[in-house]
């Protein structure tokens, strides 16, 4: 009997195949998954990425309940056309502070992963108010009932605990300071000293953004979006990276 007769047996033996399927997938599947257990992390991490100030994270709630991601993607991919248009391949670790990630899946609107720093906040203001008055041929809804929507800060310890929860590092100093630091981010005359030590140059290598980013002095919910968006992918600093090419 050759081998292939013997094979014939299992073929022709439908439960017969059916086990042998099923423990080729279950062997095959545990040499995948469980050498990922035993690694303290699978992202390489990188220099200057921190986690989102109490600001930054309440502009990012805005964007998910706003449903930005619907539109807009946050990873460009390390081909040509988009390095060329969007800037350098966005990291793994850019995103691994981002729960859940906003990679998306459509771009309706360009990718936004690096759009900090790339427009002023006055641009930001006109174009959430009205995307047309800055680009004619633009579909991007007008979001400008958001810089009527005044914030406190009064949820932002239990959703900094939140992503606590499911890992983002907010030391035990960052959570006692959530309001007093969300409150300072967006007043350039409030003393922001303590808000720069756990977030800024000191600690991560680069200065957070505190200005009064919608240009009214209420704290909104434009502050925030534009705090956010102000920040996505400027945490690295691309001239000195070099990716670890032993992982
Ligand atoms: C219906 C789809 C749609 C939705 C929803 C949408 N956008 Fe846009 N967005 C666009 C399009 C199209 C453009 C390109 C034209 C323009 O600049 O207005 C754009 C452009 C942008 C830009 C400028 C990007 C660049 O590099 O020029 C930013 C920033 C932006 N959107 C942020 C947001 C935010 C934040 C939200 C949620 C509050 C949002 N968008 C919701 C479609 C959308």
């Amino acid at each position: 009997m050759g081998i292939l007769d013997k094979h014939k047996i299992i073929e022709t033996n439908a439960t017969l195949l059916l086990v042998f399927s099923f423990l080729v997938v279950t062997v095959g599947g545990l040499v995948q998954i469980v050498p990922l257990f035993y690694l303290e992390n699978t992202i390489e991490e990188v220099e200057g990425v921190r986690p989102y100030t109490p600001l930054e994270l309440a502009g990012r709630n805005v964007y998910l309940r706003e449903g930005c991601y619907v539109c807009h993607s946050q990873m460009i991919r390390p081909m040509r056309d988009e390095v060329e248009r969007y800037g350098h391949y966005s990291l793994a670790a850019e995103s691994m502070y981002d729960h859940p990630f906003q990679w998306g899946s459509k771009r309706t609107g360009p990718d936004l992963a690096r759009v900090g720093g790339r427009y002023s906040d006055e641009w930001h203001q006109d174009h959430f108010q009205n995307a047309k008055s800055v680009v004619p041929e633009s579909v991007m809804p007008p979001y400008g009932f958001l810089a009527r929507k005044e914030i406190d800060g009064r949820y932002i310890h239990d959703i900094m605990s939140t992503h606590r929860f499911v890992g983002v590092p907010y030391t035990d100093e960052m959570m006692e300071n959530a309001v007093a630091d969300f409150m300072a981010q967006a007043d350039p005359n409030a003393d922001s000293d303590g808000l720069q030590a756990r977030y800024g140059e000191e600690a991560f290598g680069h200065a957070v953004n505190v200005r009064n980013f919608d240009g009214q002095p209420q704290l909104t919910e434009m502050d925030a979006l534009i705090a956010y968006i102000q920040v996505l992918g400027t945490m690295v600093d691309f001239s000195t990276f070099t990716p670890d090419a032993s992982r």
